[in-house]
């Protein structure tokens, strides 16, 4: 028997099958862009997932030869928070207001003072963020009304594809937990919530947990993707929770660590813990029953691409990252601040802005790109502290995976930075094993998701921090924390930023 995982991110949307043994047999990857049709707008067509699914699921059938119908079960994850909406038909109404969209900042205030900040909290376990879902329901309704008229289906972006090959309206707990609707501690819809945003509970789709099966292939998805009718389809989970499944962060105390074009620091916790102050973002975990506290730096390898793409797009990664291997810790008093797309963890700001602080003629390219790998590392140690210093449980052990990770120059700067050991693992495909793994229960190869993951995951190497190094990234660490404040009132907001928010 196989299972398949199906990974509906931001650039593309990958299909990957696993076989009994946790063996990745084949994967596939089809991308597609995001559009910016105005500043802080980020938004994507549905249909460019659902094409995308076809064509991996189509050509991870083919590279394995396997006969579809061997495929216990499909799990999905895919980018969290995004915004789809559909009519009483099933049609998609507007493309999706991502994850990364920022135009909300005005709706998240609004929700703010009709529920009281501390009881959003309280119900929800976060504030409202311009990132979150539930504000861009406000923003439609109010900016769009003839669209908002015709509204009777909310779901997020893989959900939308799990409606295409099953005809069901569904989610899981852990991606619903990010539209901030949710009761976290009952894991269920809040009336509370919806009443006060008006948002009718039946827009909303049924909630499961990762595991459990959604419904089953249709006869008409089967004939356009190659799979088998009637194949069980889990519930998966937001792409974090899956990354976190995937390299076995589903027991207290295991943090993941997440170097893909956002960062995050990941740990499951057996209660549903909240941070009072909403800095930390609490939502239930894919594994049944649980939740997960996460801090999300937004530009974390995405600042690395930023810089390569715009600076040296003609060398290869390899090329950029070496030369810096030679710069002395700290760039010769060049910090590098990473927020190029705004922030969420530690400032929940869209207005937070990147930064090369301490530019002499000295420095070279190869000390901006240390300054942007040093600068990535302590943006996560903000999250790391946090996490630490709500100290729910002693932490175990951090496991590092994402694009960025690769880089052994990274994973070093990290391992000192954090003062913390770092491993990696046997499992390196993110989001879309963990989906699979997801599946494999659903299909009943394992009684539990802890168990898939003791049996699969395996700790493959170890990174210890260098104590010469920690201590000159301890005298650094006050620096690059005070520059966000100090910086704060010159963030320049233009006049086109402002015109959304009206
Ligand atoms: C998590 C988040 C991002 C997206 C990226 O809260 O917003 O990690 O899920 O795909």
């Amino acid at each position: 028997m196989y299972f398949c995982g199906i990974d509906v991110s931001t650039t593309a949307t990958k299909a990957l099958l696993v076989n009994e043994e946790g063996e990745v047999i084949a994967t596939a990857t089809k991308e597609y862009s995001f559009e910016t049709p105005k500043p802080l707008w980020s938004e994507q067509h549905p249909d460019l997932w659902w094409e995308a699914t076809r064509v991996a699921l189509r050509s991870v059938l083919q590279q394995s030869g396997i006969n579809s119908s061997e495929i216990g079960a499909i799990g999905l994850t895919g980018q969290m928070h995004g915004l789809v909406l559909l009519d009483r038909q099933g049609n998609v109404l507007r493309p999706a207001i991502l994850w990364n969209d920022q135009r909300t900042q005005k709706q998240c205030e609004e929700i703010h003072e009709r529920l009281g900040r501390e009881r959003f909290i309280q119900i929800t376990g976060n504030p409202a963020l311009t990132g979150f879902t539930a504000p861009k329901i406000l923003w439609v309704k109010e900016n769009e009304p003839e669209i908002f008229a015709r509204v009777a289906h909310i779901l997020l972006p893989k959900d939308y594809v799990r409606y295409r090959l099953t005809g069901q309206f569904a989610m899981d707990k852990a991606d619903g937990a990010g539209t901030v609707l949710m009761d976290l501690g009952r894991r269920a819809w809040s009336e509370e919530i919806l009443e006060a945003l008006e948002i009718p509970i039946d827009w909303m789709p049924t909630l499961f947990e990762g595991t459990e099966i959604t419904g089953e292939i249709t006869k008409e998805a089967s004939q356009v993707t190659g799979l088998t009718a009637g194949t069980p389809v889990v519930g998966g989970g937001g792409d974090q929770a899956a990354q976190a499944v995937g390299v076995g962060s589903v027991t207290e105390g295991i943090v993941a660590l997440t170097l893909g074009t956002s960062g995050v620091v990941f740990d499951s916790t057996d209660h549903p813990f909240i941070e009072p102050e909403g800095r930390l973002h609490a939502f239930c975990h894919a594994a049944p029953g649980k939740w997960h506290l996460m801090g999300v730096m937004l530009s974390a390898a995405g600042s690395l691409r930023w810089f390569h793409d715009s600076f040296a797009p003609s060398l290869s990664y390899e090329e950029l990252v070496e030369p810096a291997a030679q710069i002395p810790i700290g760039c010769e008093g060049l910090l590098f601040l990473p927020y190029l797309t705004g922030e969420r963890t530690p400032y929940p700001d869209p207005f937070a802005r990147g930064a090369f602080v301490g530019l002499t003629v000295r420095h070279s390219l190869a000390h901006c790109v240390r300054a942007v790998l040093e600068g990535v590392a302590f943006g996560l140690r903000d999250s790391f502290e946090l996490i630490r210093s709500v100290g729910m449980t002693p932490l175990k052990q951090v496991r590092l995976s994402g694009g960025g990770a690769k880089s052994l120059l990274w994973r070093q700067i990290l391992a000192d930075v954090l003062n913390t050991e770092l491993v990696t693992v046997n499992t390196t495909e993110g989001a879309a094993f963990g989906a699979a793994l997801l599946a494999a229960v659903g299909a009943r190869k394992f009684p539990d998701i802890t168990t898939a993951c003791e049996q699969i995951v395996r700790i493959t190497g170890c990174i210890s921090p260098n104590q010469a190094a920690v201590e000159q990234y301890e005298a650094i660490y006050p620096l690059y924390r005070e520059l966000y404040s100090t910086l704060k009132p010159r963030y320049f907001q233009p006049h086109f930023a402002k015109e959304p928010l009206q």
